[in-house]
């Protein structure tokens, strides 16, 4: 019999969590036990997978259950706290929230990008931002041919990205209940419904928002190359499908068209919607509920010496957090 691993979700009644649930069962992880975990709240709720029932436990006990693979969603503070411990407890935990991420003995993957970096020893290995992952997936190619100069990014972030509080916010918007406010806490500072809010986690001493922050900063690590400029504008809209991005790139090297295109038909991962004549292109009414990221607008920034335009959308619950971090733990799995 081939080898099955008892896996454990934190943050497996969140958005993310259930998500995770889902891929496992979709990419037929081989998992022997599901080990659910949530806060005190949640506990003794029943999670169905692959047409069982387990049973929610609190962090401590997920502990105790001695998992082989840990997948994080629960927020940072759960993060900080708990990571560490299932990782002590001889788990590989693939932690989706942003507290590790920078941590230089904490490895940062995109599997299509630099999975080569896993050994299979690790104890966390961080999944990045759902913006920086869908953006890296098309770039990273690109970047090995002409090589990056500079990056600017304006994102367009559907509310999933909030977990359950923002899609509630939007909801009773719609529905006309009060606007901001669910069980007394507001996902955002303002209504979403027919509004865009430029502003995404909080705000750094510098004017840019830890979103922004994080873009850069993780382009860099997991590119392992320090160079490359990158200005980020990241934005809330009201859509659930996923996130979309524009994403202006200057190489040192010439390009050519063509072979851009035929470089990115080719990248595992990527799926080229580009034809202007008959109006495709992506968005994230397609591209809700799939693995892919969706490339097209593939165009020459005409502005500058070798630049280029692209708009890049996917599901941000799946390749931007929940597939990304099935498919580290598959890699994981493979090195054991
Ligand atoms: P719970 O449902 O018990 O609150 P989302 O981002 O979609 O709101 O989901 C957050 C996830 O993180 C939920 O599964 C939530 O569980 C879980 N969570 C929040 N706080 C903790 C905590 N202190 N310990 C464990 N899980 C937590």
């Amino acid at each position: 019999m081939s080898k099955v691993y008892k896996v454990a979700v934190v943050g497996a009644t969140g958005l993310v969590g259930s998500k995770m649930i889902e891929v496992l069962s979709e990419h037929k992880f081989p998992v022997g036990e599901l080990v659910p975990v949530a806060s005190e709240r949640s506990a003794g709720k029943i999670i169905n997978f692959n047409g069982k029932e387990f049973k929610v436990v609190t962090p401590a006990e997920g502990v105790a259950a001695k998992p082989d693979i840990a997948l994080f969603s629960a927020g940072g503070e759960t993060s900080r706290v708990w990571a560490p411990e299932f990782a002590k407890a001889g788990a590989v935990v693939i932690d989706n929230s942003s507290c590790w991420r920078m941590d230089p003995s904490v490895k940062l993957v995109v599997p299509e990008v630099n999975g080569d970096i896993l050994d299979g020893k690790e104890g966390i290995i961080a999944n990045p931002n759902c913006s920086t992952i869908q953006m890296l997936v098309p770039l990273w190619p690109l970047h090995k041919l002409y090589k990056i100069k500079r990056i600017v990014v304006s994102t367009y972030q559907s509310v999933t990205g909030s977990g359950m509080k923002g899609i509630n916010q939007m909801t009773r918007e719609r529905a006309g209940v009060d606007s901001t406010l669910v069980n007394g806490v507001p996902a955002y500072h303002y209504p979403i419904d027919k509004n865009i809010i430029p502003h995404i986690d909080s705000f750094a001493d510098d004017d840019y928002t830890k979103e922004e922050w994080k873009m850069v900063n993780e382009t860099h690590k997991i590119f392992n190359d320090y160079s490359i400029g990158v200005s980020a504008t990241t934005v809330r809209v009201p859509v659930t499908g996923g996130h979309s991005e524009s994403v202006n790139v200057e190489f040192e090297k010439e390009y050519d068209l063509k072979e851009v295109f035929e470089v990115l038909k080719k990248t595992p991962g990527v799926i080229v919607q580009d034809n202007p004549a008959e109006n495709v292109y992506p968005m994230p009414l397609f591209a809700f509920g799939k693995d892919e990221v969706f490339v097209g607008r593939i165009r020459r920034d005409r502005s500058v010496k070798s630049g280029l335009n692209l708009w890049v959308v996917a599901d941000n619950l799946r390749k931007g957090a929940a597939t990304n971090a099935v498919q580290i733990a598959e890699q994981i799995i493979k090195l054991k």
